[in-house]
């Protein structure tokens, strides 16, 4: 695994960040399955189509963790290299592992490229990928206007972002039983289950500040994307955001 960490200390959260997902890595994918009753692996379905990537050369999975969206991509566009990105060592070790499994190969399976880095510094060159997909990584990232301003750097004129995420609790979702769920039974299963319920605190947390879709379209446009639009799944719980870089 390339590990070319740089986090921007005293900006980048990044390092916060590894330290929490390396206490939830061994449990995530349980957890991850369990408390979206399944449905997290139709939302990375969607997020993975919607990339229309089937003459690309080389996608970013950003914020890779356990490699899921890693793995779909390969499925669905078995020609592209992937790079398996995330600032979580532990994370993609699971994901490695997942993939060798999966692909029937070795651990050093030539598939995927694995890379411990911060979405803030990405070690890509410019304009050196087709794609890049961020699913439930951009709601812990700071500043997002960096993370931003980097996938518009690294995307080849033409490229796509997609980022797939919970829609924001700031408004009652599904008559409210969703933010009755966040605050009050989710850390509760968290702690149940995996000791960390500090982390699905954290998680409920995140998800209640983070902005309503349309505010985060106007983040995407501003950072120069354009044709910048979003679309509800399971009614609003989360969101897929599609943005393009001019060609
Ligand atoms: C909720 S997990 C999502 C993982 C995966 N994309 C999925 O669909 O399950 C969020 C991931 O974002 C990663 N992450 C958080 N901040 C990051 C940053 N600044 N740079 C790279 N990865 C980051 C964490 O390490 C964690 O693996």
């Amino acid at each position: 695994m390339r590990q070319m960490l740089e986090p921007k200390e005293g900006r980048s959260n990044a390092g916060r960040m590894a330290d929490m997902f390396a206490r939830i890595a061994g449990r995530y994918d349980v957890l991850n399955h369990g408390l979206s009753a399944g449905m997290d692996i139709l939302w990375r379905a969607r997020l993975v189509r919607s990339l229309a990537a089937g003459s690309a050369r080389k996608i970013l999975d950003l914020a890779a963790g356990t490699m899921d969206v890693s793995l779909a991509l390969r499925k669905k566009y078995p020609f592209a290299a992937i790079v398996s990105l995330d600032v979580c060592r532990p994370m993609l070790l699971r994901g490695v592992a997942k993939a060798a499994a999966a692909c029937g190969l070795s651990r050093r399976t030539p598939f995927f490229l694995p890379v411990q880095a911060d979405a803030l510094t990405l070690p890509l060159k410019s304009e050196s990928v087709d794609r890049i997909a961020v699913a439930f990584g951009i709601r812990n990232m700071n500043p997002r206007s960096e993370v931003f301003a980097e996938a518009l750097r690294v995307l080849r004129p033409g490229g796509r972002l997609c980022v797939l995420e919970f829609g924001s609790a700031q408004r009652p979702v599904c008559f409210g039983l969703y933010n009755l769920y966040l605050s009050h039974i989710l850390p509760r299963i968290g702690k149940l289950v995996s000791a960390e319920g500090a982390a699905y605190e954290y998680l409920a947390q995140t998800i209640k500040n983070f902005p309503l879709p349309a505010v985060l379209d106007q983040e995407l446009a501003k950072a120069g994307f354009f044709k910048v639009r979003h679309e509800a799944l399971t009614g609003g719980i989360v969101y897929l955001h599609i943005a393009d870089k001019s060609a």
